[in-house]
């Protein structure tokens, strides 16, 4: 089972997302966590570059270029073979960042973003894709602290450093996004404590597990 979680920076997701692959594991799940960018070897080269607050002169259409390699070896490298491999995958970020931060937040084409999108991943759809929703200026309050905390203020900063409208944007986006495919997305309250978050995302993905006849423990 393919899990992507999704929403704007400081909206929790790494938080939760241990939270959810304890709770996996204590039920017998092997939960895979993985990340985009930077879930593979050529990833962990290009995530730098893609966050590093200094190179802000890359291009819209060189960042783009540069996630979808991650994605196209991500999917390869690690996504593909755990799914073989029976894992639930647990991925902070895939193919709807692309379509929310390059297309609605920078304004790169839709259509050409979905065609790209298909071509890194042959078509790896996620079977649910948790997005974290909350109000713009307490994701950037979170973020901004976060950077503070692990000294990543510079080698992190590029989108937190985004402004609030840019943001509001592509949080705009995302709900567009789930409102087009309600049966695959569920919106989760993240402007909730974290204990309330994670209980909200167990019950989307113990949803999706008693459909395929796997119920939680
Ligand atoms: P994060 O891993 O801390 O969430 O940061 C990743 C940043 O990269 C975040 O601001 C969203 C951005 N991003 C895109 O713009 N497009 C993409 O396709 C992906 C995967 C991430």
């Amino acid at each position: 089972m393919f899990i992507s979680f999704e929403g704007i920076d400081g909206s929790g997701k790494s938080t939760v997302i241990r939270m959810l692959a304890e709770y996996l594991q204590h039920s017998g799940y092997k939960p895979l966590l993985t990340r985009e960018p930077g879930g593979c070897t050529l990833g962990h080269s290009l995530r730098p570059i893609l966050l590093n607050a200094r190179t802000s002169g890359l291009s819209c259409r060189a960042e783009l270029y540069l996630f979808l390699a991650d994605r196209a070896q991500h999917v390869r490298e690690v996504i593909r073979p755990a799914l073989k491999a029976g894992q639930i995958v647990l991925c902070d970020r895939y193919t709807d960042s692309t379509l929310a931060y390059q297309g609605y937040g920078r304004g790169l084409n839709p259509e050409h973003l979905r065609r790209i999108n298909e071509m890194a991943t042959g078509g790896l759809l996620p079977d649910l894709t948790l997005l974290l929703n909350l109000p713009v200026h307490c994701g950037l309050t979170r973020a901004v602290q976060r950077n503070r905390e692990e000294g990543t203020v510079l080698s992190e900063g590029r989108f937190d450093a985004e402004s609030q409208a840019f943001h509001e944007v592509v949080r705009q986006g995302y709900l567009a996004l789930a409102a087009e495919e309600s049966s695959r997305f569920v919106i989760i309250d993240a402007a909730r404590p974290a204990g309330d978050v994670v209980l909200q995302c167990l019950s989307a993905v113990e949803n999706v597990l008693r459909q395929r006849g796997k119920g939680l423990d």
